[in-house]
């Protein structure tokens, strides 16, 4: 069987032949190929986003029918194997039906586990951008039938199994809605549940009890996504994206287990998959049934209540980078296929902006109050007492108590929300422990300081300007960076401008205010002096 040893000996390229020189020409090889659809190089495959893509012209079939598949990359490729293999049964690599050529230059039928014309590959390593072949249905087709491609771009760099569109039998659930066999579609059983961000909208419409319609628009710049999740935070959502690659969209599902990257990208489940991408914006629509049968591919059911994060970023030959935002995350969990419904949702987590409002306002106000009135307002008031103590020192002392504890609380908020440390928050976390750990020195040196006619009372009463300044410069410091965190959605460049008006004209204060104090001693001492003489 020559062309058999041909297409396998051009996908598996030279390396193989370097490692397993017989290998190449066995039959035995065929066979494995054809199974695990690895091209078996001395390196593994990509496990990034590919730049190909693969599509039907229909999603439903009929026994015997013929169906077009094209194999698409926004980068070229020398190699591929195309199957096709029976989507409800994942762990048999038994191919499914025939292919026919519509160009025999740029691919050639192989025969993979003995059924002739079960695969497609490449005729030689020129390179090329995009191949249609005819698959053809057998008479005993599974209901579901998946198409995967082996694509190698160059040597070792190449893609293992990429899942393709899944197509499903007529009249075989789940029925996507334009399906010829069932009844005319049917219209939206309710009327469509939405969540709109300033750009973004995702749009879910249930036709029948059984599948699902998601729409989702926004930014062209990259990608756009959701996800389902159990709670408001990354990690263990479902995850759908619409990632654009050059002038082409992809649909997919994927996995996100932590504060990852997606895992497990496929097209598995979907289907009517429709996509636009025009005036500065990615529309897309898929399909999905409420319950997936198969559970390798992690989808969740639909008839379930989840939170629904929204979000956009940019995508680089269509692979997806983080979002450069938070997601727009839902206020409450939904049910899917529950009543309709116009949903709100939140950017900034309550427990980050109780973090952020918390440290502003302890170091905004409490703290440089306490510190003022420490600086500027011992002389007066003298002859008054508070409680037993001089008015001044009860001031400072309640403010920076409260500030403390203000501290202490907004400290730990971030830590509820993250669950740990973030990484992502570079110098800001750091700071936030220095300023933490200053704060707590400050009350516990003061409690311990010595009595006010002590030769030694000058040393504390350094020690606690000093710790003090740098605990508020730090504070300072530690709010410019905060007001830019992702998770705090301030709009900027104003936040800044703001914070940097505020900490001017904290700093003016304190030198106008210890300029005026001077002016107002000198003018005493002048005037006390001038009495003296008259
Ligand atoms: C898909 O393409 C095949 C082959 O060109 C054709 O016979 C079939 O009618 C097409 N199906 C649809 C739904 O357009």
């Amino acid at each position: 069987m020559p062309p058999v040893g041909l297409g396998v000996l051009l996908l598996i390229s030279v390396s193989v032949c370097y490692w397993v020189p017989a290998g190449c020409y066995a039959n035995g090889k065929v066979t494995k190929v054809c199974g695990s659809m690895e091209p078996h190089h001395d390196v593994h495959g990509q496990t990034a986003h590919s730049p190909y893509h693969l599509e039907t012209n229909t999603t439903t079939f009929s026994p015997g029918e013929s169906i077009k598949v094209i194999l698409t990359g926004t980068s070229f490729f020398e190699g591929f194997l195309l199957q096709a293999r029976d989507a409800a049964n994942q762990g048999s690599v038994t191919t499914v039906g025939t292919f026919t050529l519509t160009n025999r230059n740029k691919a050639q039928l192989l025969t993979c586990n003995k059924h002739q014309d079960s695969a497609v590959s490449h005729t030689s390593n020129a390179r090329q951008t995009e191949v249609c072949v005819i698959w053809n249905a057998p008479a005993d087709a599974p209901k579901q039938v998946q198409f995967f491609v082996s694509v190698v771009t160059h040597y070792n760099v190449f893609w293992v199994k990429l899942p393709g569109p899944v197509i499903y039998q007529h009249g075989v659930a789940p029925h996507p809605p334009q399906s010829d066999t069932t009844p005319p579609p049917v219209q939206p059983t309710t009327t469509p549940t939405i969540l709109t961000g300033q750009i973004n909208i995702l749009n879910l419409r249930h036709f029948s009890l059984q599948s699902v319609i998601f729409e989702l628009s926004g930014p062209a710049e990259g990608y756009i996504a959701f996800a389902l999740s159990w709670d408001t935070w990354m990690g263990n959502d479902d995850v759908y994206m619409c990632v654009k690659d050059g002038d082409r969209v992809s649909v997919s599902a994927a996995f996100v287990s932590g504060r990852t990257h997606p895992e497990d990208q496929s097209q598995f489940g979907l289907s009517s998959v429709l996509w636009r991408l025009a005036d500065g914006a990615i529309q897309c629509r898929f399909s999905r049934p409420v319950k997936l049968v198969n559970q390798e591919a992690a989808r969740y059911d639909l008839d379930q209540d989840y939170f629904l994060f929204l979000t956009n970023g940019h995508a680089q030959y269509g692979k997806v980078w983080k979002h450069s935002h938070q997601p727009l995350i839902s206020t409450h969990n939904k049910r899917i296929t529950g009543p309709p419904e116009v949903l709100r949702g939140s950017r900034g987590p309550i427990i980050m902006k109780m973090h952020g409002a918390l440290m502003l306002l302890a170091w905004m106000l409490t703290g440089s109050v306490g510190t003022v009135i420490a600086s500027f307002y011992k002389p007066d008031w003298p002859n008054q007492t508070l409680l037993g103590q001089k008015v001044w020192f009860q001031v400072h002392r309640g403010l920076m108590v409260l500030t403390v504890t203000l501290t202490i609380v907004a400290f730990c908020l971030p830590f509820f929300y993250r669950k740990g440390w973030s990484k992502h928050a570079g110098v800001h976390p750091y700071l936030g422990c220095c300023v933490l750990t200053l704060s707590l020195i400050q009350p516990t040196m003061a409690a311990i300081r010595p009595s006010a006619d002590s030769h030694r009372r000058y040393i504390f009463n350094w020690a606690h300007w000093g710790i003090g300044s740098v605990t508020e410069i730090m504070a300072v410091a530690a709010m410019f960076l905060g007001i830019r965190q992702s998770s705090l959605p301030l709009p900027q460049p104003w936040a800044t401008h703001v914070l940097i008006g505020y900490v001017t004209w904290l700093a003016s204060f304190r030198i106008e205010g210890a300029a005026m104090y001077l002016c107002v001693t000198l003018t005493v001492v002048c005037l006390t002096n001038s009495n003296g003489v008259s």
